[in-house]
């Protein structure tokens, strides 16, 4: 297998073997530094949570229906008057230059070819500027705020002039999670990889410092109201109260999500905490989720249960590692093709269609 480090962007590893998400995990494992590896794949605590994430989509069961039309298949999603081509998109991710020499880049690159919106880390390793030279698709940035609301200022103004279509502030990381897995591995950003838009410019290290980290209160989602001049969401959303009053200040959009299981463990699938969500957010403004995405299955499963799209994470990651940006696109393509293959078996021609009446046993309305 090809080293990460000498592998540039323009991929020689034979992606067309990697024919599923999960297949992308061992290939990384074998590349990339133990440290940045474990980094990418460790969770908080006992990881009880990062594993209930993918589990409780395996155990929920989906009821198919037969004889309908489904020759040809819409996975378009309506977004703010804009059509998104499939209801999937990558989820923000710091450090990427510590997992491929492309970092941010092979992704932006990745998900342009798909047509995917990528969100982009406040962590990211390649400055903003450059990467929406390089997108073919909307880019949205990941807000830490960085217990500075200055700086903060001033960072939204700079994304947005660079093009972002959006603003995802996340809100469940007023500390970094105990990641004891992470931490014992000793992850550390390799020398020449930097932060340009973390205010210290530092790297994990002073990421760990809960200072720099993003200890909000309600009264900020105001204050960044009033900054955010695109859609603003919020991100880390697990309890339909938190959505219920993000919206009447004002969110354009609710991302369920814990955080991949970084941050606190024993805490619910996201999977699990979408209906609660879905029927309290009642169709006001989009509902993203993320947490365990790997299969097309899965995102049949969100979609039923009530999200607008989902965001996949580590599987995009590992994808970066072993082949750059053909990996990312690679990645996409699986998990789209997936859905698509899903969408016929189930029985229904697109995602607009999806509902809880596709999960076994019948879920009382
Ligand atoms: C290596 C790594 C770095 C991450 N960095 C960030 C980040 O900078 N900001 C953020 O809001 N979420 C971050 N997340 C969380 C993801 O946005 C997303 O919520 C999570 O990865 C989804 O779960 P999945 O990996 O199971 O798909 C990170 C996740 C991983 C795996």
């Amino acid at each position: 297998m090809m080293n990460a480090a000498t592998n540039q962007g323009q991929s020689a590893v034979p992606l067309d073997k990697f024919l599923a998400l999960p297949d992308f995990e061992p290939a990384a494992k074998q590349v990339l530094p133990h440290p940045v590896y474990e980094y990418i794949a460790s969770g908080a605590g006992n990881e009880i949570t990062l594993i209930e994430n993918e589990r409780a989509y395996d155990r929920i069961r989906i009821w198919p229906r037969v004889l309908n039309d489904v020759r040809s298949v819409d996975t378009t999603v309506p977004l703010f008057g804009k059509m998104l081509s499939s209801p999937i998109l990558l989820a923000p991710a710091a450090y990427q230059g510590a997992m491929h020499p492309s970092g941010e880049l092979g992704t932006v690159r990745g998900a342009g070819r798909a047509g995917i919106p990528f969100v982009v880390s406040t962590n990211t390793t390649i400055p903003i500027e450059e990467l929406i030279k390089e997108a073919r698709a909307p880019l949205w940035f990941q807000l830490y705020t960085q217990n500075d609301r200055g700086y903060t200022s001033d960072l939204v103004q700079e994304v947005e002039a660079s093009g972002c279509e959006a603003v995802c502030v996340t809100v469940d990381t007023p500390v970094l999670g105990i990641r004891t897995r992470q931490f014992r591995a000793g992850f550390q950003l390799p020398p020449g990889v930097s932060t340009p838009h973390n205010r210290r410019g530092g790297g994990a290290g002073g990421n760990i410092d809960p200072s720099l980290h993003s200890h909000l209160q309600w009264q900020d989602i105001d204050w960044l109201r009033s900054i955010v001049r695109s859609k603003l969401w919020v991100k880390g959303i697990l309890h339909p109260d938190d959505a219920d009053r993000a919206i009447k200040m004002g969110v354009d959009g609710i991302m369920v999500s814990n955080h991949g299981a970084r941050n606190i463990d024993t805490i619910p699938a996201t999977i699990d905490v979408l209906p609660a969500i879905h029927e309290r957010v009642a169709g006001r403004v989009p509902v993203i989720v993320d947490g365990g995405i790997r299969r097309g299955t899965d995102v049949l499963k969100a979609l039923m249960r009530g999200a607008t799209a989902v965001m996949m994470g580590r599987p995009y990651l590992y994808a970066l590692a072993v082949g750059g940006e053909d990996g990312v696109a690679r990645c996409i393509e699986l998990l789209t093709k997936e859905l698509i293959y899903v969408l016929r078996l189930v029985g229904k021609a697109s995602v607009k269609e999806l509902d809880r009446s596709l999960e076994w046993p019948p879920v009382a309305s």
